[in-house]
């Protein structure tokens, strides 16, 4: 597996809070004034044609087998990387790419529905980010963040994400060995002081300028047609 310069993944259990920081950094470098590369915010799964598909199995309608969560996954991470202006292509032209969930959601997720195999056959073949910020939070904390929500996907349940925490926590080193730089950010901390967390390690990419500064913040096409 190679490294993907310029690619950062966000990952954490459900109610982490990845999107929300997801939101924050978008906003904090549309306040930043210097220049810096253009920046891509972006998520799986996806909403292209195979990530809405996704979305809905997710919260249960239509019901499908683990091992068919899995190649959908990979399928909709394989369009998202190499599909027509997809993450591959903006990296490495430059762009700075943040992509909340990726293969690592994958090995987790899939790999306690379905066994490590087949999420990691289905997934060492694509880069790995130059930077991985792991959310760690307690799952009993995060399910309470998530109790508003009216829908509820299929992995939210206690037990689960009690699971989902300690993989990924195994997971880590591994994602070390293959290269990425790996941060765990404290997702129990005030939203302001994960924020700071997060734009530290950021600010520190080879590809931001030395000094800080904005830049623009553009939409990723994820259509998969
Ligand atoms: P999430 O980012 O939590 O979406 P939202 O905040 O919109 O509900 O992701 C949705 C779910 O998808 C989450 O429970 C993790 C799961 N997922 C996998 O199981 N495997 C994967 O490869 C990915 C990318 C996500």
């Amino acid at each position: 597996m190679s490294v993907l310069q310029n690619f950062i993944v966000f990952e954490g259990g459900d109610g982490s809070g990845t999107s929300t920081q997801l939101e924050l950094l978008k906003r904090r470098f549309g306040k930043e004034d210097a220049l810096s590369p253009p920046v891509i915010f972006t998520f799986e799964p996806t909403d292209g044609a195979v990530g809405r598909l996704l979305r809905a199995a997710l919260r249960g309608e239509p019901r499908l087998h683990g091992e068919t969560m899995t190649r959908l996954f990979s399928a909709d991470r394989a369009e998202h990387l190499y599909g027509e202006g997809g993450i591959v292509e903006a990296a490495e032209r430059g762009s700075l790419v943040i992509c909340d969930r990726y293969t690592l959601s994958s090995r987790v997720y899939q790999g306690l529905e379905c066994g490590d195999g087949l999420p990691a056959a289905l997934n060492g073949g694509f880069p790995a980010p130059e930077l991985l910020l792991f959310f760690d939070i307690d799952p009993r904390l995060a399910l309470l963040r998530l109790e508003t929500r009216t829908q509820k996907d299929v992995y939210e349940s206690l037990d689960f994400q009690l699971r989902v925490r300690e993989r990924y926590l195994g997971l880590l080193d591994s994602c070390r060995a293959e290269g990425s730089r790996v941060v765990v950010i404290d997702a129990s901390a005030p939203i302001d002081a994960v924020a700071e967390a997060v734009w530290q390690n950021i600010s520190l990419l080879p590809v931001m300028p030395r000094q800080r500064g904005s830049c623009i913040a553009s939409s990723m096409k994820k259509a998969i047609n």
